[in-house]
């Protein structure tokens, strides 16, 4: 089991989650995060700090887990790890609430 960064983050990027994560396993692009399925140690503790609730379990019955997995997995080995917490784009508080962003995603 892992958990995955979703669509909500892109364009936001908060980055309220990476300040909690005991292994550091958040990778960071120009807009996004993405975590390491292959380090996330399932401890949950980043879900509820995402202001955005982008951040979810690979058991979710919501979200097309098998695509963010690829993404999040994909992209975390090609950007460099964030360990601290950072100020959010300056335009994340017009995008928070926008649905279908995965278009606007930077890789
Ligand atoms: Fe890090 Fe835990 Fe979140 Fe996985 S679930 S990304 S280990 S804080
Ligand atoms: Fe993104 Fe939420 Fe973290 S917006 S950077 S997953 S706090």
């Amino acid at each position: 089991m892992t958990y995955l960064v979703t669509e909500a983050c892109i364009q936001c990027k908060y980055t309220d989650c990476v300040a909690v994560c005991p292994v550091d396993c958040f990778h960071e692009g120009p807009n996004f995060l993405a975590i390491n399925p292959d380090e996330c140690i399932d401890c949950g503790v980043c879900v509820s700090e995402c202001p955005v609730d982008a951040i979810i379990a690979d058991n979710d019955v919501t979200q097309d887990v098998p695509f963010w997995f690829k993404l999040n997995k994909d992209l975390s080995q090609q950007w460099p790890v964030i360990s601290r917490k950072k100020d959010a784009l300056p335009d994340a508080e017009q995008f928070k609430n926008v649905i279908g962003k995965i278009d606007l995603l930077k890789k």
